[in-house]
């Protein structure tokens, strides 16, 4: 991938968003969309992985096919809306292997914290994906990217749903490398740093919480 940001303008990937940014969508249906969306998006993501070919026998005969190249993908959720995108990813590559990073924010230094932090080994090997639906300010996006660099990650893409002007320019310049796709660039951060035009909290639409 050589962009660094994507903007995923199929139409089934922005009806379904539009349906999701609808504050009477239900959070079932919420958490429905979320799952066909980021296969839609994972789709995107993957397209250009690279192939080799195997050698099987079809019921007619044989022939060298099609299949993919390299150790599988790590896909690492960032929690906890990450869970949101994780589970229709997984659906379409369930070989992938999964890590989780959670972070939190200082309420003091507003800077983010990390309270726990799971990845696959080989980190150097793979095609690794980072999930999270909203890149907003994009701090905590840049510091778990940080983290996936520390364990030796060195080709990363960041998916999400809805990403915000400041949050990619934040990226753009902590980690060039790093692609981003992305259903929507929406206008920007309101005071309190939520995506506008947006959809809200995407943790407590897809959880049901407040
Ligand atoms: N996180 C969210 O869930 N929503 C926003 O608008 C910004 C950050």
């Amino acid at each position: 991938m050589t962009e660094h940001l994507t903007v995923v303008r199929h139409p089934l990937v922005q009806h379904k968003l539009t349906i999701m940014r609808d504050k009477s969508t239900s959070t079932a249906g919420f958490r429905q969309l979320l799952r066909e969306i980021s296969q839609l998006l994972a789709y995107e993501v993957t397209r250009d992985l690279e192939l080799t070919t195997r050698s099987i026998d079809t019921p007619i005969c044989e022939m060298d096919a099609p299949a993919l190249r390299g150790k599988k993908l790590a896909l690492i959720s960032i929690l906890r809306a990450g869970n949101g995108l994780l589970d229709g990813v997984l659906e379409l590559i369930p070989s992938a292997r999964v890590g989780y990073v959670g972070l939190y924010r200082d309420e003091e230094t507003l800077q983010p914290v990390q309270y726990y932090y799971k990845v696959p080994d080989e980190l150097e090997d793979r095609l690794v994906i980072a999930l999270d639906p909203m890149l907003a300010t994009g701090n905590s996006s840049v510091a778990a990217i940080d983290l996936l660099k520390k364990s030796g990650a060195r080709n990363i893409r960041f998916l999400c749903l809805l990403a915000a002007p400041e949050g990619v320019a934040r990226m753009k310049e902590a980690h060039p490398d790093v692609p981003i796709i992305t259903a929507a660039l929406d206008d920007r951060l309101n005071e309190k740093g939520y995506i506008v035009p947006g959809l809200g909290d995407a943790g407590d639409r897809m959880f049901g919480t407040k």
